[in-house]
């Protein structure tokens, strides 16, 4: 029997690598190789101290650093990560809790393969600080985001939501809590659903082939 290639993901990270769990456990090793016929390849983070390369490590994914400290400009740094990145020739760069922003270089070079979880609505509250902003702009709905990278921050085409109500006794960890969970669920599908082809990028745009109804966005109390 000959051997089929698996498409490699690489994920990038910078600190506790919940996501990168989910998305491991979610989709566990068999199954990416199996069903999905992916492999993690590697995971890349930009902090030596990451808790993320722990749970790489634990499944023995080859780790990478790249560190922002040890590069005198973004371009710099970016170069690095492309360097680290490239041989593993990837299908899918997912941004997994990865805490730098990327030049537009580095995103044309590797355009419609870059998606990234973000925990907010967007377009709502780009940025840091999300669930804070989110009590203090009193929303009732609240939640994450994975979508296409774009060379703006935190923007690019949506792939998929998971809405997270807002109660009236939430504080900053508690809704953090719930959206987590959230995303936890939703960057394994949106993974999945990238790699079966049934999302893809063209033309700046995220386009849908047999989508089911509510595959793409998840709701929660
Ligand atoms: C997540 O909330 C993700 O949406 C954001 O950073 C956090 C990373 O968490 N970009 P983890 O490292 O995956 O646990």
């Amino acid at each position: 029997m000959s051997a089929i290639a698996l498409k490699p993901v690489v994920v990038l990270v910078s600190g506790r690598g919940s996501n990168l769990q989910a998305l491991l456990e979610r989709a566990d090793v068999e199954h990416w190789q199996t069903s999905l016929g992916a492999t993690i390849a590697a995971v890349v983070s930009s902090r030596a101290s990451a808790a993320a390369l722990d749970v790489a490590r634990s499944q023995s994914i080859p780790v990478h650093v790249v560190a922002p400290e040890e590069f005198s400009s973004r371009a710099a740094f970016d170069a690095a990560l492309a360097t680290a990145i490239e041989p593993y020739a990837p299908e899918l760069i997912v941004l997994a809790g990865f805490m730098r922003l990327l030049t537009p270089a580095f995103v044309r070079r590797f355009a419609g393969r870059l998606i990234n979880i973000h925990p907010s609505l967007l377009p709502s509250f780009p940025g840091l600080a999300t669930h804070r902003r989110a009590l203090e702009a009193g929303v009732r709905v609240h939640g994450a985001t994975v979508h296409f990278v774009s060379d703006q921050v935190d923007a690019g085409p949506i792939i998929a939501q998971a809405a997270v109500a807002v109660h009236a006794d939430d504080d900053e960890a508690s809704l953090a809590e719930r959206v987590l969970q959230q995303e936890h669920r939703l960057l394994p599908r949106a993974v999945r659903q990238v790699l079966e082809g049934r999302v893809r990028y063209v033309d700046r745009r995220a386009v849908f082939k047999d989508i089911a109804q509510g595959e793409l966005s998840l709701l929660a109390t």
